[in-house]
């Protein structure tokens, strides 16, 4: 088994496109959102896709954990990606599942990104279509996604802490009632608050900073447009996973997702080097990866 990216090199990002179609779709789409993905994405240019997220290497090794228990399935493998900043999520679960079976493990997938916002949906659907695999894309709200036949992986990376704190269980009970009988759900949370107010801050110059060297390289912005966007980003709200906190710690975590109604079978703690947290100018220092089943009642 291949274990490195590189293995599913065809599925690299590419966030200078991803950049260019969210500032081409930015007025008609991340609005809600408070431009989380505008943000987000601006800001990515010139982040390593390796180093996007903190836990990237542990997220990678249990999806592929939980694809090899695919293996000698025939019949097509249903994901369930539930919100996803850009094309990370995705290019994530195409590299793995290459790592794990090839060509024909990617063939097998049949994945469904479920968003509230339009802009990674349209990322995705890009991304997907350039690597020649099929993605069905749904924006709705996750309490009010049903989906038609269950799901054999569901994948959630720091998504919890965006749903309304009050029902954040009723969130997950409903997530978890998407998973076949022996399907697997990953899901990766950040641990405690932010220590830092100023990360909002800092995204946003980094973002800003991007969009005007984007500009400057002549890649089709005009002053007007960065002008617009500049505006809009130092204009929209702090983002409101920055407000809060899902889990204090491991025994939280573990608790809340077993009375959601998740049989774990893993759960543990990812801690960030301090000079890794600086260098990427991540949030937190810690995360928490949970897989599991659904516990059968
Ligand atoms: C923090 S992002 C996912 C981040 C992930 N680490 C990544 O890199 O892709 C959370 C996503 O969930 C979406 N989201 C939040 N609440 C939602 C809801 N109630 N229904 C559907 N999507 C939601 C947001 O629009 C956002 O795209």
């Amino acid at each position: 088994m291949d274990i490195t990216p590189e293995g599913g090199a065809r599925f690299a990002e590419n966030p200078l496109e991803n950049a260019r179609l969210c500032i081409e779709i930015a007025n008609d789409s991340c609005c809600d959102c408070g431009d989380f993905h505008l943000r987000s994405v601006l800001r990515r240019i010139a982040v390593a896709p390796d180093s996007k997220i903190g836990d990237m290497h542990e997220f990678r090794a249990m999806i592929m954990l939980a694809l090899a228990r695919q293996q000698r399935s025939t019949r097509p493998i249903r994901v369930a990606i539930v919100g996803s900043t850009d094309t990370g999520i995705l290019a994530t679960l195409l590299q793995s599942a290459h790592a794990v079976g090839g060509d024909p493990m990617v063939a097998q997938l049949a994945v469904t990104l479920i968003d509230q916002c339009a802009t990674p949906l349209a990322l995705c659907k890009a991304y997907a279509h350039n690597c020649d695999v099929e993605l069905e894309v749904v924006q709705a709200d996750i309490q009010r996604f049903s989906c038609a036949a269950k799901f054999d992986l569901v994948l959630m990376h720091g998504v919890l802490p965006f749903f309304p704190s009050a029902q954040q269980h009723d969130y997950m009970t409903h997530i978890i009632s998407w998973l076949s009988a022996d399907a697997t759900l990953i899901s990766s949370t950040h641990l405690g608050r932010d220590p830092d107010r100023t990360t909002h801050a800092r995204r946003t110059e980094l973002a800003i900073a991007n969009l005007q060297e984007f500009a400057d390289a002549g890649l089709g912005i005009d002053a007007k447009t960065v002008a617009s966007l500049t505006k809009r980003l130092k204009d929209s709200p702090h983002g409101r996973e920055n407000e809060r906190s899902v889990f204090a710690g491991l025994d939280d975590a573990t608790e809340f997702y077993q009375s959601a109604g998740l049989a774990l079978q893993s759960a543990w703690v990812v801690h960030h080097h301090a000079a890794d947290t600086a260098k990427f100018n991540r949030k937190y220092k810690q995360r928490c990866i949970v897989m599991g089943t659904r516990a059968q009642t």
